[in-house]
C-alpha cells in the first residue's frame, strides 16, 4: 500500500484533506479535532501558511515549540500534514522595520500591514528574510514523520498581481537590461517613437506609473507583466530550492493557484511536483454575481478553471475546496452549499483530474476578515449536515479508488499562450472578441457534452503533444511568433485540424502590429487573405453567414476573407455590406486542414464547428444526459470512468446505453436512471 504522499503524488489513491489553523484554536481542541477528522475520512491537513510570527516572533529569534507540540499530536494520531512556508503574511515587526518589503499602489502609496499579501517579490531584504524563514521551517519541521509535503506561500499573485514598489523598478530595469542589452533595443521593442516616449538611459525607465488617462505604453506593460511573472516564479523557485535541501524522500512541493500575471506552467515545471487549486464554485451563487450566467452554467464555470489547472498538471490537487457559505465581512455573500452540492463540487474536481481534495476549512473562524467564510464545521464545532456529507463523500471515494491516476479524455483542445493572455489584458478590442469566444466555446462544449482541454503553447510544446487532439481551436491568436507558426504547421501537416478565429496574426512578440498582409505568419497555413476587417457595426443587426447550407450568425467582429490559391471558401456573409465576402476559408496542408474563421464564436457557431468537424458529443453511444448535466471521462489502461454531474436542483433523467459498474454502489447499471438534484454518478465501463 502506498503512503499518502505517494498516493497524492503518483495518483494511486483519492485522498481527502482539510485546512487547519492550530493557531486559531485552544490547544485542548487539537486532539479531538484530529480524531474527528480521521473518523470522517480526512487523512491530511494543511497548516501554517499565515503563521510566521509563531516561529519568528521577533527578528532573528526562532521558537519552534508551538508547531512541534502540534505535530506531536498529529504524529500520535496518524494525521498527515502539508506544511506551508508563511511568506504570504510578513509579520508586523518586519514591515515596520523594512517598509521596502511592502507592495505599493501604482501612485506609490504603500500597501500596509493589516491584511495579507502586502509584500513585493523583489525587495532584497524580503527575499533574504523569506529565504531564512523557509529554511528554518523546512529544516526544523521537514523531518517530522507526519509531514508529507510542502505548500509554498499561499496563492501567489492572489488579491493583487501588480507591484509598484521601488524594489520592483530596480529589478525591472535589470530584467530589461538582460533582455534588450541596449536602450535603443528597448526603444524599438516598446515603439517609443510614438508620443515622444524615447528613453536615453535605463534610469528613466520605471514600472508603469500613473499617467494621463491611464494609457501606459502597451508594449511596456506587456514586458512589465512578463516581469511580474518572472518575479513570482523566482520567488517560488527560491523557496522550492531551499525546501528541496531538506525534503524527505517521497515528500512533495506544491503551491495553490491559479492567479493572473503568472506563468503557472513554467512555475510548476521549475519549482513544484504538481499544482493545487482552490475551488470555490459557490462564488457562482454570490448575491452580486448570481444573475451573471445561465442557470445551467453557473457553478459549471469552475470546470473551466479546472480545465486550466489540468493543462498544468494532468493529475492535480485541490488545496481548498468549498465546504460552506462564502463571505468576508467586507465583501461577497453566498449561501451554504445545499445538500449534495459539496459532493457535486468534490466530484467536479475529481472528474477533471484532482486526486487530492482538501476542504477549506475545518472550523469556521471566529475572528478576522473571514468570519463568514464557513468551513465544514460552524463556530461551535457541533455535528452538522456538512460533516455528514464529508463522510458520505469518503464512502463514495472508497468505491472509486481505481479512478486515481486516470487521465481526463478530450479530443478537442483550445489553444492559449501567456503572451497573448497578457497582451490582451489591456486590449479592449481583443477582450471583446476573446471573452465572447471563450465563453461560447466552453458553453457549447458543456451543453453538447464534448469534453475539451486547454492546451498552452510554450517554448517546449511539441507537434507530437498537439497531435493527440483531433481538433485544435485558437479562437484569436493575436501575437504569433515564427516558432508558434511552425509548430501549428507541423501539427496540421501530420493530419491535425486547426481552427483559427478572427483577429489573428496581426501582432508581433512585442505586441506591435505587423505590416504583413493578414493574417501574417498564419497566411500560408490557413490559405486566408484578409483585405478588410471591422467590428460589426452596432446598427448592423444580425450578420448572417452561410456555411454550405448551414446558417449561422457572425459575432462581434468580421474579417472579410478571400481564399489564397489552393484554399477553399467554405462560408460567406449573407447580410449587410459584408454579404458575399468570405467568412471561413479552409486549406489542406500536408495531411490535415487549417480553417480561418473571420469572426468571433457564439454558442451556436461554436456548436456548428464541433458538429461539422466530427467531434461533437463523443460519448453519445454510451450515455444520454440532459443539458444540466456535465459528463467527463477519465481513462486508465482499458478502464473508462464516466462522471455524470447534475448541476440542477431538480432531478435529471439519464440513459445509460451500455452496462457499466456504478462505483458508488458496486452494482451493475444500465438503461434509464434518475439522478437526484445535485446528484452524481461515477460508472466504470
Ligand atoms: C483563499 C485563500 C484562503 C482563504 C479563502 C477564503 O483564496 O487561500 O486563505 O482566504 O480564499 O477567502
Amino acid at each position: 500500500m502506498s503512503t499518502i504522499a505517494e498516493q497524492i503524488l503518483d495518483g494511486s489513491g483519492l485522498v481527502l484533506g482539510t485546512c487547519y489553523y492550530p493557531e486559531h484554536w485552544p490547544k485542548k481542541m487539537w486532539a479531538e479535532d484530529l480524531d474527528r477528522m480521521l473518523a470522517s475520512g480526512i487523512e491530511v491537513i494543511r497548516i501554517a501558511e499565515f503563521a510566521w510570527s509563531k516561529v519568528e516572533p521577533e527578528e532573528g529569534r526562532f521558537t519552534y515549540e508551538f508547531f512541534d507540540e502540534f505535530l506531536d499530536v498529529a504524529d500520535e494520531k496518524g494525521m498527515k500534514v502539508i506544511f506551508c512556508t508563511p511568506t504570504a503574511t510578513p509579520p508586523a515587526w518586519l514591515t515596520e522595520k523594512y517598509p521596502e518589503a511592502l507592495n505599493a499602489r501604482m501612485d506609490g502609496v504603500l500597501l500596509r500591514h493589516g491584511a495579507r499579501r502586502h509584500y513585493n517579490y523583489n525587495s532584497p531584504v524580503y527575499q533574504e528574510l523569506s529565504a531564512r524563514i523557509t529554511g528554518k521551517f523546512a529544516e526544523h519541521y521537514g523531518s517530522r514523520k507526519c509531514v508529507i509535503g510542502w505548500q509554498i506561500d499561499n496563492e501567489l499573485n492572489c488579491e493583487v498581481n501588480e507591484f509598484y514598489s521601488e524594489s520592483d523598478t530596480v529589478a525591472f530595469r535589470e530584467f530589461l537590461k538582460e533582455k534588450y542589452r541596449t536602450i535603443d533595443a528597448l526603444n524599438a521593442a516598446w515603439g517609443t517613437a510614438f508620443w515622444n516616449q524615447t528613453y536615453s538611459s535605463w534610469k528613466e525607465v520605471y514600472v508603469p506609473r500613473t499617467t494621463i488617462s491611464n494609457s501606459t505604453n502597451p508594449h511596456e506593460v506587456l514586458d512589465y507583466t512578463r516581469f511580474i511573472s518572472a518575479s513570482a516564479r523566482r520567488f517560488a523557485k527560491m523557496q522550492s530550492d531551499i525546501i528541496r535541501c531538506y525534503l524527505k524522500p517521497g515528500d512533495f512541493i506544491t503551491t495553490n493557484g491559479l492567479f493572473g500575471n503568472l506563468d503557472n506552467h513554467a512555475m510548476t515545471r521549475e519549482s513544484l511536483d504538481f499544482i493545487t487549486y482552490d475551488s470555490y464554485p459557490n462564488f457562482a451563487y454570490c448575491l452580486d454575481a448570481y444573475s451573471d450566467a445561465p442557470k445551467e452554467m453557473r457553478d459549471r464555470k469552475w470546470s473551466r478553471n479546472l480545465t486550466e489547472v489540468r493543462s498544468i498538471s494532468p493529475i492535480f490537487g485541490i488545496m481548498e475546496q468549498q465546504s460552506g457559505a462564502n463571505g468576508w465581512n467586507t465583501r461577497m455573500e453566498a449561501p451554504t452549499p445545499r445538500p449534495g452540492q459539496m459532493t457535486l463540487w468534490t466530484m467536479q474536481s475529481i472528474a477533471h483530474g484532482a486526486d487530492y481534495v482538501s476542504y477549506f476549512r475545518w472550523r469556521t473562524c471566529t475572528m478576522g476578515t473571514e468570519i463568514y467564510w464557513h468551513g465544514i464545521l460552524d463556530y461551535s464545532g457541533r455535528e452538522n449536515r456538512r460533516i455528514r456529507e464529508v463522510r458520505q463523500i469518503r464512502e463514495k471515494l472508497d468505491g472509486m479508488r481505481e479512478v486515481a491516476g486516470a487521465r481526463y479524455e478530450a479530443e478537442v483542445g483550445v489553444l492559449k499562450d501567456y503572451d497573448n493572455i497578457w497582451d490582451a489584458q489591456l486590449d479592449v478590442w481583443h477582450q471583446r472578441v476573446d471573452r465572447t469566444s471563450q465563453k461560447a466555446l466552453f458553453e457549447a462544449a458543456q451543453r453538447t457534452h464534448t469534453p475539451l482541454d486547454y492546451v498552452y503553447l510554450t517554448a517546449d510544446t511539441t507537434a507530437e503533444e498537439l497531435g493527440k487532439y483531433k481538433v485544435l481551436i485558437y479562437p484569436h491568436m493575436t501575437i504569433v511568433t515564427e516558432a508558434q507558426a511552425e509548430i501549428l504547421k507541423a501539427y496540421v501537416a501530420e493530419g491535425g485540424v486547426l481552427v483559427i478565429g478572427c483577429r489573428s496574426g496581426y501582432k508581433n512578440v512585442n505586441g506591435q502590429c505587423v505590416t504583413d498582409y493578414l493574417p501574417g505568419l498564419l497566411r500560408e497555413l490557413t490559405g486566408a487573405d484578409i483585405p478588410e476587417y471591422s467590428f460589426i457595426a452596432p446598427d448592423a443587426g444580425k450578420v448572417t453567414v452561410d456555411w454550405d447550407g448551414t446558417r449561422m450568425e457572425a459575432e462581434t467582429f468580421a474579417d472579410l476573407l478571400e481564399p489564397l490559391e489552393g484554399a477553399h471558401l467554405e462560408a460567406k456573409y449573407t447580410s449587410d455590406y459584408y454579404a458575399g465576402a468570405g467568412t471561413l476559408v479552409s486549406n489542406t496542408y500536408g495531411k490535415g486542414t487549417a480553417y480561418y474563421y473571420g469572426s468571433a464564436f457564439n454558442e451556436a457557431s461554436a456548436t456548428v464547428f464541433l458538429e461539422k468537424l466530427g467531434v461533437i458529443s463523443p460519448y453519445s453511444e454510451l450515455v444520454e444526459v440532459p443539458e444540466c448535466c456535465e459528463i467527463a471521462v477519465r481513462t486508465k489502461g482499458d478502464a473508462r470512468f464516466l462522471f455524470i454531474l447534475n448541476y440542477d436542483k431538480a432531478q435529471a433523467e439519464i440513459l445509460l446505453r451500455q452496462e457499466g459498474l456504478d462505483l458508488y454502489t458496486q452494482n451493475k447499471v444500465s438503461g434509464r436512471k434518475t439522478l437526484d438534484g445535485y446528484g452524481t454518478m461515477v460508472i466504470r465501463f
